[in-house]
């Protein structure tokens, strides 16, 4: 069955321990959590202190999404408040096998993300030690916006990690329609902010989206 991982991105932030409550309760199976650093996405939206800080109140998979710079500095800081799996842009560090052991040895699940443009060849040789491939199918940076097809790209991951134990997640623009072209394709997990929660029933949303 086709995980659902809402991105709290497009969450009510006054109100964060309710929603991660709701959201828990409305029956997702990850919850994605969009750090943004400003430099290698235009825009800043939290960082580990908030992950810490709502992590008491849901025992769901934290699927933290690592939009920033120099992850090889700060990713011990998102093990510590708590995540369950880091996902990383292949740019994002001077070596990415380093980056992948040492995230893995602290009992974490390893993704690596890749925006629309950049192709699979990139992270082809890592496949067989990561844990998650995260298709953007918007540019990284902002909820709401308009799903860019990816189905190529996530034929390809199918195709290259037959026999492995790999998960295909698609982040961005997904809704009731998208989800079922997501789905067609071949993807294991949709992100989805926008849609869940800015509709009146997370839960309903949740089984639309699953489908
Ligand atoms: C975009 C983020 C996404 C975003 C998705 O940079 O990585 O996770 O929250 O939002 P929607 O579902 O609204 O496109
Ligand atoms: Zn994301």
């Amino acid at each position: 069955m086709t995980k659902i991982s809402p991105s709290i991105l497009s969450a009510d932030f006054a109100n964060l321990k309710k929603e991660i409550k709701a959201i828990d309760k409305a029956g997702a199976d990850y919850i994605h959590l969009d750090v943004m650093d400003g430099n290698f996405v235009p825009n800043i939206s939290f960082g580990a202190p908030i992950i810490s800080a709502v992590r008491p109140y849901t025992n769901k998979v934290f699927d933290v999404h690592l939009m920033i710079e120099n992850v090889d500095k700060y990713y011990q800081s998102f093990v510590n408040a708590g995540a369950d799996i880091i996902t990383f842009h292949i740019e994002n560090t001077k070596s990415p096998a380093k980056l992948i052991k040492a995230i893995k040895s602290e009992g974490v699940k390893v993704g690596i993300a890749l925006k629309p443009d950049t192709p699979v060849s990139k992270i082809k040789r890592y496949l067989k030690d990561i844990d998650l491939v995260l298709v953007m199918s918007v540019e990284p940076g902002f909820g709401g916006q308009k799903y860019i097809p990816q189905d190529k790209k996530i034929k390809e991951l199918k195709k290259l990690s037959k026999g492995m134990d790999l998960e295909i997640s698609i982040d961005g623009g997904i809704n009731d329609k998208t989800a079922v072209k997501a789905k067609k394709a071949g993807v294991d997990v949709l992100v989805a902010g926008s849609f869940v929660f800015k509709s009146k029933s997370y839960k309903k949303a949740i089984k639309v989206l699953r489908g």
